[in-house]
């Protein structure tokens, strides 16, 4: 059992939960900054904070409670201290560390004709530290933060009008880090805006107009904007190999995987169905076309894709060099109304029996990554790329500041071994990046005290503490595992 030889290793974050600095460097608002912690919430509240109405997101804007109840616009301040993080990952060994690019440091409400210059400093910066430091950086171009001023005048991603202001993003990030960025992915779970509109896709449920019969456009409003989520991901590929042929584009899936409850066949139909709509967006991204059985589907959902001229050829013409996907729980599907639900990553499944929980209810499976990556790989052929798994736990600082944590070290252990199992099986998987390696905000919940962390994070998730960085036990055990490429776990 052994991973190949420059297997990557590291972790991935998102400028939204880590960088902080809202209001810094010329940094325009973008949805994120509205999305609220709230006391006293249950911590098993499983879908994404959002605002909705165009008068909540006017007053978070204006809230005097700035830092305290909108997190992620404070981070961890890896803006300023991400020197002294690089230097920590290096410790451990990483040779990848994935991480996103805020549109609005570049571009502060998405229309300006010219990047501010501070931003690309900031990234400029933060690349070449990383290449210095022997690590490869992995950049998401759009991890949940499409700019405020797009949401709030015409519900972002809804607007076919987005896709060359993105574009102008996209070309920026290649001409002025292409050279120092070889792995790309263009939309984080990009499946995630049907489950959450306003972060993935900055949509304002009260601005979509209804339907002709009067129901609410809201899931046509999601399709719409996934398709132009879709062109824009396919323009970017084709781009990129233009300027640099060498590098690759990913797509990125929320990987939900979903067995059936039980054997018996209405399960087995339901949990089919589900999948139908979990690959179609990797169908599109990496064979170039929507699955014909997907689209029927969704036409008897009410829903249309809009295609313009000259969409199909480009979906077609420019798939995906490699597929990357984020795997943390699985779920069962039943048709019994009254089955024992418990949520999952910004979703709400059947319980599976035979699965312990976290606290948050995610379900742990480390077959299920097994599962996942030969699923992926027997469907594309293409080579795979696990960008986000780990586990949310709360942990404590003992009195002389150290922090055990075994569950965390047992968790990977268990999903490596299932990954080494996949790779013994055949399956093409250029490297791993737990999720996270350093405690930061939580997409959902906005806590930090949903830790992921190989490194702890002095902070409550009210914002008080040190921001003092320290190893938790999980962090020596991984260095370990990256000397030893997964033969050490
Ligand atoms: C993934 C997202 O879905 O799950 C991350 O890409 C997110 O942004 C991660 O942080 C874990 O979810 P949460 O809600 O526990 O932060």
């Amino acid at each position: 059992m052994a991973l190949p030889d420059g297997f990557l290793w590291g972790g991935a974050l998102a400028a939204n939960q880590a960088e902080g600095a809202w209001k810094e460097g010329g940094r325009g608002p973008a949805v994120t900054d509205v999305n609220t912690f709230k006391p006293g919430a249950d911590p098993k509240q499983y879908a994404i904070h959002h605002v909705n109405t165009v008068e909540s997101i006017r007053a978070a804007l204006a809230d005097p409670d700035e830092l305290t109840y909108y997190p992620k616009r404070r981070g961890i301040d890896f803006y300023h201290r991400y020197p002294e993080d690089l230097a920590l990952f290096a410790e451990m060994g990483f040779t990848v560390l994935r991480v996103s690019i805020a549109w609005t440091r570049l571009y502060p409400t998405g229309e300006e004709l010219e990047p501010n210059e501070e931003g690309i400093a900031f990234y400029l910066g933060l690349f070449e530290e990383m290449r210095r430091l022997g690590i490869e950086p992995l950049v998401t171009l759009a991890h949940y933060d499409p700019p405020l001023h797009l949401a709030l005048k015409n519900n972002a991603w809804v607007d076919r009008g987005i896709l060359p202001l993105f574009e102008r993003f996209v070309r920026t990030c290649f001409e002025r880090f292409g050279h120092l960025v070889t792995y790309w992915l263009s939309f984080n779970e990009i499946d995630g805006i049907i489950r959450h509109p306003f972060t993935s896709g900055g949509i304002i449920e009260e601005k979509v107009p209804p339907l002709a019969n009067g129901e609410s456009g809201l899931e046509q409003a999601c399709y719409t904007a996934l398709h132009h989520q879709f062109v824009a991901s396919a323009a970017a590929t084709k781009l990129l190999h233009e300027m640099f042929p060498e590098s690759q584009m990913g797509c990125m899936l929320t990987m939900l995987t979903t067995y059936p409850n039980t054997c018996h066949p209405d399960d087995v139909a339901a949990t089919q169905e589900k999948e139908r709509l979990l690959y179609l967006c990797t169908d599109v991204q990496a064979d170039g076309a929507y699955p014909r059985l997907a689209l029927n589907l969704l036409a008897r959902q009410g829903v249309t894709i809009p295609f313009e001229e000259g969409d199909a050829e480009l979906l077609a013409a420019h798939p995906v060099d490699y597929i990357s996907f984020s795997y943390y729980m699985s779920m069962t599907e039943s048709v019994n109304p009254d089955a024992e639900r418990t949520p999952g990553n910004t979703i709400l499944g059947v319980k599976n029996p035979f699965l312990p929980s976290s606290e948050w209810g995610w379900q742990i499976d480390p077959v299920g990554l097994r599962i996942s990556l030969i699923d992926l790989y027997d469907r594309y052929n293409k080579p795979l790329f696990i960008v986000e798994n780990g586990l949310g736990m709360r942990d404590e600082v003992t009195p002389d500041g150290r922090i055990h944590d075994p569950y965390r070290i047992d968790y990977f252990r268990a999903h490596f071994e299932e990954m080494i199992r996949a790779v013994d099986e055949g399956v093409d998987l250029l490297g791993y990046t737990s999720w996270s390696p350093i405690d930061f905000i939580s997409a959902s919940t906005s806590q930090i005290t949903k830790r992921y962390g190989f490194i702890h994070v002095d902070m409550d998730d009210l914002g008080n503490g040190t921001l003092e960085r320290r190893r938790k036990d999980s962090f020596f055990w991984y260095q370990k595992v990256i000397a030893s490429n997964g033969a050490d776990l």
